[in-house]
């Protein structure tokens, strides 16, 4: 039954993704039914039931809701988010979804993207902060977390700067990586939850200077590679450098970069 006995299945859009495959497992943990949304092919496997649908065009999604009780909207890109917010929330109207959770990131509202500069190498925000307000006005009983950059994407990050022959270091950028399963386990614990609204946010343990990061990972790897500062315009860039990404107040996050640099290397 549908209904708050808690035994509904749960849609998790973006199932197939870092984040997205942890809160799968920890939800399948908890002994609930999940369905996973994503636009590849996928064969129900481990009992978790695979629909193929396209955010982005909207094809597929009514399928994916129909008869969810929850759904844990974690699908995203870094273009676009807020029409596949929209799609989403459009193909639940009337399909009996009793909480929408959303996954967002911090400095969503902070972080402006007003020009072209901005919407160029920060249009990822506006987009989340449109899907946070989508998901607001959805008329769903709604939960969104804001999290920092998992350390998976840091680690992406660095990898590839670390190929280049010379890194650009975009000068007073601060990040403060949160690892993805803790996320994980906080948006289960929300979506398992009666909807709350906007959550405090959730991030990393620490706070990294950009080049300290790089240099970190080109140390243990014991890659010697030169930088150079530059300084990125526009008004989004400036709120980096003011820290917008960061919630140093919300260093809830357990594991350290450190540790997780560690264990992806060795
Ligand atoms: N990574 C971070 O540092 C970070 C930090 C804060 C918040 N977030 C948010 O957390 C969420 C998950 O991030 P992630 O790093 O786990 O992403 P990811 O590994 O890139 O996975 C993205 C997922 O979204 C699905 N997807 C993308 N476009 C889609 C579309 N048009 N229709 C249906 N499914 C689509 C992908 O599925 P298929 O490829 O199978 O279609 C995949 O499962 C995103 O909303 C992201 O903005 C991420």
């Amino acid at each position: 039954m549908n209904t708050a006995t808690g035994t509904g299945t749960i849609l998790v859009t973006g199932g197939t993704g870092t984040l997205g495959r942890l809160v799968v497992r920890r939800l399948q943990d908890a002994g609930r039914k999940v369905r996973v949304l994503g636009r590849g092919r996928h064969e129900a496997a481990d009992g978790i039931e695979f629909v193929t649908g396209d955010l982005a065009t909207g094809e597929g999604i009514e399928a994916a809701v129909a008869g969810a009780e929850i759904v844990v909207h974690c699908a995203g890109s870094s273009k676009g988010d807020e029409v596949k917010a929209r799609n989403l929330i459009q193909a639940t109207s009337g399909a009996g979804v009793r909480h929408l959770v959303y996954i967002s990131v911090v400095g969503a509202d902070r972080i402006p993207v007003v020009s072209g500069v901005d919407r160029a190498m920060f249009g990822y925000f506006g987009a989340k902060r449109a899907a946070e307000l989508a998901v607001a006005d959805s008329g769903l009983p709604w939960t969104t977390l804001r999290a920092t950059q998992f350390h998976d994407l840091s680690f992406m990050t660095v990898r590839q700067m670390a190929k280049l022959p010379l890194i650009p270091v975009p000068t007073g950028f601060r990040v403060q990586p949160v690892d993805a399963d803790e996320v994980a386990a906080r948006l289960v614990e929300l979506a398992l939850g009666a909807p709350a609204g906007l959550v405090p946010d959730m991030a990393g343990p620490r706070v990294y200077g950009m080049a300290d990061l790089i240099r970190g990972y080109l140390k243990a790897r014991r890659k010697h590679r030169p930088m150079v500062p530059v300084r990125m315009p526009g008004k989004a860039a400036r709120a980096f450098r003011a820290g917008a990404n960061l919630a140093p107040d919300r260093a809830v996050g357990h594991r350290t970069w450190e540790r997780f640099l560690a264990e992806q290397l060795s």
